[in-house]
């Protein structure tokens, strides 16, 4: 059943094992550098989905060049987030509605978030994200690579449930066009936290000026 709070509740019962397991050096990262690279001096960053703060909101908080802010709806995932980056703001809000102004920030990230939320809001969350962009911002997300929908009830065996509606990266590559975006890089990343070999499809896209 399509249940978004399950995922939110989820993630307030697992945030500490999930924080534990996250590993924030993964394949993400180097993505991470290249949307780095890109972005002027003194730009904001807005975290959709921060979850615990690794790898991106960490990471910013120590950089003297971007402001960072992040935004979840697990009052428990913003708890780790607010100690792994004390500086960084945060917010308690769902990505498919982000509780930010328009054209506020240079860049977007969502690091495994869209793919929590029921696939009839992908385009919402994606629209949200052009929305929240300047012209010409860039926005770092990851989907899965082939489209899956299921539930583990113990997932990280910690006795709960978590749901992902994962829509692949065809339907997430041609709802970014639509909404306005260029893909500019697509890399395949690994995934630590899944019991397979699974990839993940990161895109760095920007949207048109
Ligand atoms: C897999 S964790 C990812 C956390 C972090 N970005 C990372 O890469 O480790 C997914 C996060 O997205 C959040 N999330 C899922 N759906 C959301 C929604 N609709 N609105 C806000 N946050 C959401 C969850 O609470 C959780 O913290």
């Amino acid at each position: 059943m399509v249940d978004k709070d399950a995922v939110r509740r989820g993630y307030d019962g697992l945030a500490e094992t999930y924080a534990a397991q996250r590993d924030p050096d993964g394949g993400e990262w180097r993505m991470l550098e290249r949307l780095r690279e890109r972005l002027p001096s003194g730009a904001q960053v807005l975290d959709a989905g921060c979850g615990q703060g690794d790898p991106v909101l960490r990471r910013l908080d120590d950089d003297p060049a971007v402001e960072a802010t992040g935004v979840d709806f697990s009052r428990q995932q913003l708890r780790f987030a607010s100690e792994a980056a004390p500086n960084v703001a945060l917010a308690q809000g769902d990505i498919t509605s982000l509780p930010v102004a328009d054209s506020a920030f240079d860049a977007v990230t969502a690091f495994h978030s869209l793919i929590h939320v029921p696939e009839t809001q992908h385009r919402a969350v994606v629209d949200e994200f052009a929305r929240v962009l300047r012209p010409g911002g860039l926005a770092l997300l990851t989907e899965g690579t082939a489209d899956w929908q299921g539930a583990n009830s113990d997932w990280l065996e910690t006795g709960v449930e978590m749901q992902w509606y994962i829509a692949g990266a065809d339907a997430t590559r041609e709802q970014l066009r639509a909404a306005g975006f260029t893909v500019r890089d697509e890399r395949l990343v690994g995934d630590e936290l899944a019991d397979e070999e699974a990839s993940w499809t990161v895109f760095l896209a920007q949207l048109e000026d």
